[in-house]
């Protein structure tokens, strides 16, 4: 089979953000583009010439064809082995799995997680290393450089390689091994949680689940697990069929897009969980019985319980979060003398903490939890978390969460997405917000004491790397807090971000809406960052 150098010119732009290089379809679909970054991965990665490589995406639209392409450029430099899903699907966490138990040197993941799919929606398309973690920003940024300066791509002239049967084909020198996208994951999952004792509280009656696959990836995984092997009754799975547009939805996990799980989990015999998962598996949302666990308040219930589960029964080294992700989980690990980190918004900076074994468990606001068993968050694994802990506590959603919120106190938390604004309006808002830091401490915002203001600088604690202008951050006194960032994964215009949180220590004290609770934080932030002056927006377009 001939190798063939094709000639090519580099594009602008091809710079990954916090989860790979997120596009539209139609970008993804002109002559050299993926090609480009797929070679400029190959040039940066030398490790995969003579190596094993893993390669699944969400089966959104275009992946199909984007394996095929990926395939001729891995035969062409010099990949000795791929293991691919069939049908070449495997969700983001079955990848991570599988690149660590293949011993990979590293695996190209396609997805645009939760965004929408179909041929005028968003295509993906990352690098994760040997670890099963995604590549951290200096090997995305060599990669950058190199889609900046490339001048020619490898390929070979091949036929498209069958995908539809488990097994061992070829594509010249290389092999190629078909694998089942879930059988590894599943195994990993028995490895470290009760499967019998959630089976029998499955049998029991005591515990029942409703799991969302919103058309993606997971659907069959959670077939897989929860109704084959722990035995949840036929139909626990909804929308558990992967389509290529997802059937038009947005598989993005939160109560604005799963409504016939949200609606469900509101009647009096809903089930004891309701979940549901994103594009491409990795996110989770969690509900009760009338009841909705924040992603900040579900990492802190996850880490307070561990030790209840086989896979965690020995404790935990240390937590993390990312930065905007609300503080509950700090007072959980405060009263297990374990250490909490505070990271950057986006998986990868966890990676060099687990790697270094300084954390077991960590989270982000946006619906991600994960632990060290790969290198990703892990929605399905959630879902298990807190499934196998109430089948140990014997109680409800509900429940676990008024004791956690008795013990440690509430913190209430919203985040207001102000979508497709002018990039240069969002950077001028940033920028003007900067300018004030180093005067806000003290002052007062329409009568809230601020105690820090800064913009967030990380310091890796394992290798020393830096990541600074992480997002701005404003604690005032009495536990409120403000943070201002701009999101690094939409694919039109910026995105403002603005979380907000406030903690009550008085459980008795409860009322129900964050929006009303946390009023007077919001309008300081509005104000403070002048957001409708800005974007000339009144109001955000997504809460969450
Ligand atoms: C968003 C989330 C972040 C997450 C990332 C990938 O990034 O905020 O926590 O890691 O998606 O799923 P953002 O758009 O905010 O940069
Ligand atoms: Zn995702």
């Amino acid at each position: 089979m001939n190798v063939r150098r094709i000639d090519t010119t580099p594009f602008p732009g091809q710079r990954p953000g916090t989860s790979g290089l997120r596009k539209r379809v139609a970008q993804f679909r002109q002559p050299h583009y993926l090609e480009n970054f797929v070679q400029a991965v190959f040039d940066t990665a030398p490790a995969l010439r003579g190596g094993t490589l893993v390669l699944g995406g969400d089966g959104r639209y275009h992946n199909r064809d984007a394996v095929q392409t990926i395939l001729r450029l891995a035969a062409s430099n010099g990949v000795n082995r791929v293991i691919v899903g069939k049908g070449g699907i495997l969700s983001t966490p079955a990848a991570s799995c599988v690149i660590r138990g293949w011993a990979a040197q590293g695996g190209i993941i396609l997805s645009a997680s939760h965004n929408p799919g179909g041929p005028d929606a968003d295509f993906g398309v990352k690098y994760n290393l040997d670890s099963g973690g995604p590549a951290p920003a200096a090997a995305t940024e060599a990669i950058y450089r190199c889609t900046q300066e490339i001048s020619r791509y490898f390929t070979v002239d091949a036929a498209d390689v069958d995908l539809e049967e488990i097994g061992i084909v070829t594509l010249g020198a290389m092999t190629i091994e078909v694998i089942d996208p879930v059988a590894d994951y599943a195994a990993l999952m028995e490895s470290l949680f009760d499967f019998n004792r959630i089976a029998e509280a499955f049998r029991s009656g005591a515990l029942s689940v409703c799991f969302d696959g919103m058309n993606a990836v997971t659907g069959p995984y959670a077939r897989e697990i929860l109704e084959r092997r722990l035995g949840a009754c036929n139909g626990s799975v909804i929308r558990g069929e992967p389509l290529e547009d997802f059937g038009g939805a947005h598989p993005d996990p939160n109560l604005v897009h799963a409504p016939e799980l949200v609606t469900l989990m509101q009647q009096p015999d809903a089930p004891t969980l309701g979940a549901a998962s994103d594009g491409d598996g990795d996110r989770n949302m969690i509900l009760g019985r009338g009841a909705y666990v924040t992603p900040s308040d579900s990492l802190a219930v996850l880490a307070e319980n561990a030790h209840l589960i086989p896979g965690y029964a020995q404790g935990l080294a240390g937590v993390a979060r990312s930065m905007p992700t609300s503080r509950a989980v700090d007072r959980v690990a405060r009263a297990l003398e374990i250490p909490c980190y505070e990271t950057p918004t986006g998986w990868k900076y966890f990676g060099n903490l687990l790697d270094a074994g300084h954390i077991t468990l960590c989270g982000e606001e946006s619906f991600g939890t994960g632990s060290n068993h790969i290198r990703e968050k892990d929605g399905l694994w959630a879902v298990l978390m807190w499934l196998n802990i109430l089948a140990v506590r014997k109680t409800t959603v509900g429940d676990v969460l008024s004791h956690h919120w008795q013990v440690y106190g509430r913190t209430y938390y919203t985040r207001h997405d102000y979508e497709g604004i002018a990039t240069n309006a969002a950077e001028a808002l940033m920028q003007t917000l900067r300018d004030r830091l180093k005067h806000l401490a003290g002052e007062n915002l329409d009568q809230l004491a601020v105690e820090t203001a800064d913009d967030f600088h990380y310091v890796d604690p394992v290798d020393g790397s830096v990541a600074d202008r992480q997002g701005i951050r404003i604690c005032f006194e009495g536990g409120g807090r403000v943070i201002y960032r701009l999101s690094g994964t939409g694919t039109s215009g910026a995105t403002l971000r603005v979380y907000v949180e406030g903690h009550e220590s008085d459980p008795l004290r409860h009322d129900l809406d964050p929006q009303r609770v946390l009023a007077d934080y919001i309008s300081a932030a509005n104000h403070l960052a002048q957001i409708t002056k800005f974007t000339g927006r009144v109001a955000p377009d997504v809460i969450t």
